[in-house]
């Protein structure tokens, strides 16, 4: 390394000269954690930092953790005790000092306390600081103490984030694409709205670009990412806003992109033009996540979610109309504060009206901050449990149905790799299932019809129809 006495601008430059250096994310939580990891790995890029798989490799290890979960920080605490216990052991056998950073949620919540309780941790920063990781990095490298920056920052990170590296999933073909972030609903039980701020959209431009590039380098399908991502509104570049419709059929233009999904989307701003593109915009697939949490009117005003139980049913009707097979995903909640038994019945009655492909289950638990964690008539451990046992059982059967009814049909399936098996392709059906047929390893990357034969116990597996389907 080059002169330690630096001002601010050639702290960048000091970094970059240095040879190539082992850099380990852990990525906890969500989609959009996943998304971020991979921009983190790419603002780091040009400094040296390649990414290796173990922490043992590791100059500089990034923990991107989540704060939705139960007892998220004592998580952090527990993986931290194990980091620096790697990092002691590679600066006893010589290797040199390991950075360690804790990003996301929790970083943004529990900054302060991160560094009280593990003093050790040289860099926290927040989901919306990133693209300053570089600056970060050579502080702590300079100061010899902590960084912190977990500020919500007026300008944008978006705009600062090098171009994106070949992304993200499945050899490539598939990837992450965040074009919202932040909430304003607060709904009672969650932190979002705390710990990744107010709701803001990408520019259309900024989004087409990035897409563009995915497609170019070779991603076929995009899900497009956001807390609350069907508030999209995003500029459009003539003075006005975009809708998640428009950008949509937009990004349905660009050639090589087949297949648009997005998640996560909230009830209250599904709209005629979303409602419309899932009828005309054939790159839009359908199967969507649309949370309901709880089918009780009562419960759903107090977990401030802005719509009824009809309302729900309604919007599911309006949307099965405009695309006959859709299929739906969902979250629940059970044993909010306030819950009774007939709630509960409420929102098992909204699951077998609607059916549900998949879903997702949670126990209430408090968050500290948030509104309903200081709520009267907290449901007792035991109930929740009862509870939640049933809602899984009844979730299960429609799932296990849902999957022994595509028995019989034809599904367009992407090829995304090889199977286990020598002569075995594995791809995605449209409604996220795994799909196993034998086949030649030209079609990888392509979509094809498969009829499909056997439900296995996670996957589904089929025979190859042979011509190019095109959606
Ligand atoms: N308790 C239980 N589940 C929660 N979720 C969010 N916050 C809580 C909480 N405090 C669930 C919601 C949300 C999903 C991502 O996590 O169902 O949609
Ligand atoms: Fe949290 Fe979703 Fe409600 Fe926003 S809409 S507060 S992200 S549960």
């Amino acid at each position: 390394m080059t002169s330690q006495t630096l001002s601010r601008q050639d702290e960048t430059l000091q970094v970059q000269n240095t040879d190539t250096r082992g850099l380990h994310v852990i990525t906890w939580g969500c989609q959009m954690n996943v998304y971020d990891s991979a921009r983190m790995t790419d603002v780091l890029r040009p400094l040296g930092y390649a990414p290796v798989d173990a922490p043992e490799a590791a100059d500089m290890v990034i923990l991107n953790t989540c704060h939705i979960r139960e007892r998220a920080a004592e998580k952090v605490f527990s993986e931290l005790g194990r980091l620096r216990k790697i990092g002691e052991e590679r600066k006893a056998a010589g290797l040199g000092k390991t950075v360690i950073a804790v990003a996301g949620c929790v970083a943004q919540a529990e900054g302060e306390e991160i560094l009280a309780r593990a003093p050790y941790v040289d860099i926290v920063l927040g989901p919306q600081t990133y693209h300053r990781l570089p600056e970060m990095v050579a502080r702590a490298a300079r100061a010899g103490g902590a960084v912190i920056d977990t500020d919500f920052p007026v300008e944008t990170k978006f705009d600062f984030l090098p171009n994106a590296a070949a992304p993200q999933t499945e050899g490539n073909l598939t990837a992450f694409l965040t074009i919202q972030e932040g909430c304003d609903k607060f709904c009672s039980f969650c932190v979002v709205p705390y710990t990744r701020g107010a709701e803001t959209s990408r520019s259309v431009a900024s989004v087409m670009a990035e897409a563009q590039r995915m497609a170019a380098s070779g991603v076929r399908e995009i899900t497009l990412l956001g807390q609350n991502v069907n508030a999209y509104h995003g500029d459009d570049g003539e003075g006005g806003s975009a809708t998640l419709a428009g950008l949509a059929e937009n990004l349905a233009l660009i050639p090589g992109l087949e297949r648009i999904r997005y998640t996560t989307s909230h009830p209250r701003d599904v709209d005629q033009s979303l409602i419309d593109a899932h009828r005309d915009n054939a790159a839009l697939m359908p199967f969507l996540h649309l949370p309901v949490q709880s089918g009780s009117d009562k419960i759903l005003k107090a977990m401030n979610r802005g719509h009824t139980a009809q309302e729900y049913r309604e919007v599911v009707r309006r949307l099965r109309e405009a695309r006959p097979d859709l299929a739906l995903s969902s979250d629940f909640i059970v044993g909010h504060p306030g819950e009774t038994e007939e709630d509960f019945e409420a929102t098992m009655q909204l699951i077998r009206d609607i059916g549900f492909a998949q879903a997702f289950s949670f126990k209430y638990s408090p968050r500290p901050g948030t509104p309903a964690a200081g709520q009267p008539f907290q449901v007792d451990e035991a109930v929740k449990d009862e509870r939640l046992q049933k809602l899984q059982a009844l979730l299960r059967e429609q799932q296990d149905a849902f999957n022994a009814d595509m028995v019989g049909r034809t599904l367009p399936v992407l090829f995304t790799g090889r199977g286990r098996k020598p002569g075995q392709l594995s791809g995605r059906s449209p409604y996220l299932q795994p799909v196993h047929v034998e086949g030649p390893d030209e079609l990888i990357g392509q979509i094809a019809q498969v009829a499909i034969t056997q439900r296995l116990t996670n996957s589904l597996a089929g025979t190859l129809i042979r011509e190019r389907a095109c959606a």
